[in-house]
């Protein structure tokens, strides 16, 4: 079947904050840049980003990036690397500034600078006290950013594939990524994106489980693709659930609340935090706050009729506060647990929110993988950033705010990269003759497939597997079941249909492409969480409630051919300043 062919200098799939940086550069450097995105971009997730960006501006308190540097390396529970987390914290208030200049409206301080509030694990002078680092336009950073790229983007002519979605990588007989085969949703049409460099900024896939802060789009397309085409996916075990999501709905109540001076009950209105982290008690990391949350519940301690949340209190803080500093927040609260925030606590309870996990990638953004000759080289052509990539800057659990960090300090870096590796490879690569034969057999499988199941009640099996048996704790019996049980819904995956033709949109078709890439996900965190024997950051084992730098200080690299895993050393060295040594993690 003839596939019509476009071609470009770089092709950017998605259209969250990280591929907005990267593709705003690139366009800049008069390079012809095209962003697919299955939503409109300012609809892409990083809209949802509440509380803030991290970087040692100390416009309210003294702060500096060794410090943040030394806080994320903590936070991250040693799995970090520190060359990484180095070049990150140290780049922080430039590209704040930057964005700044890009006329980003961050809420100010009374003398015209940055407005910054506490979050989770930052703290001042190597983890005494907290610090106020996190720079806010009020609970709606993510909103602010995302626009302000999208608008700098149209200045700077990067070309917008809108509602389109990348189905498969392009690599020749050599392992070179040259483009992508994509689908426009709305006709079904398949094209061919060829490019000299390939970069997937396609965001996390939390909605492998049932109870969510992420966007319905974030199903790990990217690590879908990347695993198909034979790339692994590094540290998927470590998921992170941040402590506070709307009971029942999931929606994201920021740490920012905390941050303001919000703190959580127990049913008995106990602070419990500070039984579980005296020093900074509800400002502690997020896995530690949400076991602590978890413990709990499991404990008798929990609110409710059912006992199986908590309390989120913030009226103390006062109306006018709440109004200026967490408008969305009190939106959330109205529409989703029908509780003003100003008169009345809300139901909280930890929910699935990121992916520390994904394309393994060094600093610059290239991907590195097992090719050619060696185990870890660059993958030519093929780059990865944002939270599809693991850096790996946030280990085995990320701090709050380093996430919008990550993505512009590395869409920024990544699209320097580009630009110099393009300067050495200014011809494309020829296609291979069957370059969409992949993705267009998929295609009509699935749409020729009778008397198959059906993609929704798979999905529904995949996410309730996911969250029983991969939850905030993990014990052995579930996860070795766990793999057994997600093994049979993927091949499950490979008998869908899609059921419901009349659907306008095409949207049946869309969710079993997205399927295809959840399951993908799904396997890798279930298996490499299986085989971690230990606990550390967002991995927490009831059979090994320890961390054990002794064995277990690597990442892991899952391949998702044969299902093998493999391990390589984390980068203990930083760039210029002396490595943080290993000790206990106590907040
Ligand atoms: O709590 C929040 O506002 C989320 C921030 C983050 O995930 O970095």
């Amino acid at each position: 079947m003839a596939v019509a062919k476009r071609t470009f200098d770089v092709v950017i799939v998605g259209a969250g904050g990280s591929g907005m940086r990267a593709a705003l550069a690139l366009s800049e450097a008069g390079l012809k840049v095209a962003v697919l995105s299955k939503v409109f971009p300012t609809r892409s997730h990083t809209v949802a980003a509440q509380g803030g960006i991290a970087a040692s501006l100390g416009n309210i308190s003294e702060d500096n990036w060794h410090w943040h540097m030394y806080d994320t390396v903590k936070g991250s529970d040693y799995l970090g690397d520190q060359d990484a987390i180095e070049f990150m914290c140290r780049a922080a208030p430039e590209v704040v500034y930057e964005l700044e200049h890009f006329g980003m409206p961050f809420d100010r301080l009374e003398n015209g600078t940055i407005y910054q509030r506490s979050f989770g694990g930052h703290m001042q002078d190597y983890g005494k006290s907290p610090v106020q680092r996190a720079c806010a336009a009020a609970d709606r950073t993510g909103h602010a950013l995302l626009h302000t790229l999208y608008q700098k983007n149209m200045q700077s002519n990067t070309i917008f594939f809108v509602e389109w979605m990348a189905l498969d990588l392009i690599r020749d007989e050599d392992g070179d990524v040259l483009g992508v085969v994509a689908m426009e949703i709305e006709t079904s049409e398949v094209m061919v994106l060829q490019a000299r460099a390939t970069l997937f900024a396609t965001g996390g896939a939390a909605r492998i489980f049932q109870a969510s802060t992420n966007a319905y789009i974030n199903t790990g397309d990217g690590l879908g693709m990347a695993a198909r085409a034979g790339i692994p996916l590094e540290d998927m075990e470590f998921f992170q659930f941040h402590p506070t999501g709307v009971y029942g709905a999931g929606v994201l109540i920021s740490e920012g609340v905390r941050g303001e001076g919000g703190y959580l009950l127990n049913k008995d209105g106990e602070r419990f935090m500070l039984r579980y982290a005296p020093n900074a008690q509800d400002l502690a990391s997020r896995d530690v706050v949400s076991r602590a949350i978890a413990t709990e519940i499991k404990e008798g301690r929990g609110c409710g009729k059912h006992g199986d949340h908590v309390l989120l209190k913030v009226d103390h803080i006062g109306d006018a506060v709440i109004r200026q500093r967490l408008p969305g927040i009190r939106d959330i609260s109205l529409k989703f647990a029908h509780v003003d925030p100003a008169q009345d606590p809300i139901p909280v309870v930890p929910t699935a929110h990121y992916m520390m996990g994904g394309i393994p990638t060094n600093y610059h953004g290239q991907v590195v993988a097992p090719y050619k000759t060696g185990p870890e080289e660059v993958v030519q052509g093929f780059y990865a950033v944002g939270e599809c990539a693991c850096v790996s800057v946030h280990g085995a659990n990320r701090l709050g705010c380093n996430s919008l960090l990550d993505l512009l300090v590395f869409g920024r870096e990544v699209a320097r990269q580009i630009i110099e590796d393009l300067q050495r490879n200014p011809h494309p690569k020829p296609l291979p003759h069957d370059a969409a034969e992949r993705p267009l057999a998929r295609l009509a499988r699935l749409k020729s497939q009778k008397n198959g199941e059906s993609v929704a009640e798979v999905g529904v099996e995949m996410r309730r597997v996911m969250q029983n048996h991969c939850g905030v704790f993990r014990f052995p019996d579930l996860l070795a079941q766990g793999v057994e049980k997600i093994r049979t819904v993927a091949e499950r995956v490979k008998n869908t249909m899609i059921n419901d033709q009349s659907k306008v949109f095409n949207t049946a078709c869309v969710e079993a492409l997205e399927l295809d890439n959840l399951i993908e996900v799904a396997q890798a965190t279930m298996v490499s969480a299986a085989a971690r024997q230990e606990s550390r950051g967002g991995h927490a084992r009831d059979d090994y409630p320890e961390r054990d730098d002794d064995h277990w200080l690597k990442h892991s690299l899952y391949f998702s051919q044969g299902q093998k895993l493999d391990y390589k050393p984390v980068r203990l060295k930083p760039l210029t300043v002396e490595s943080f040594p290993l000790k206990a993690r106590v907040y």
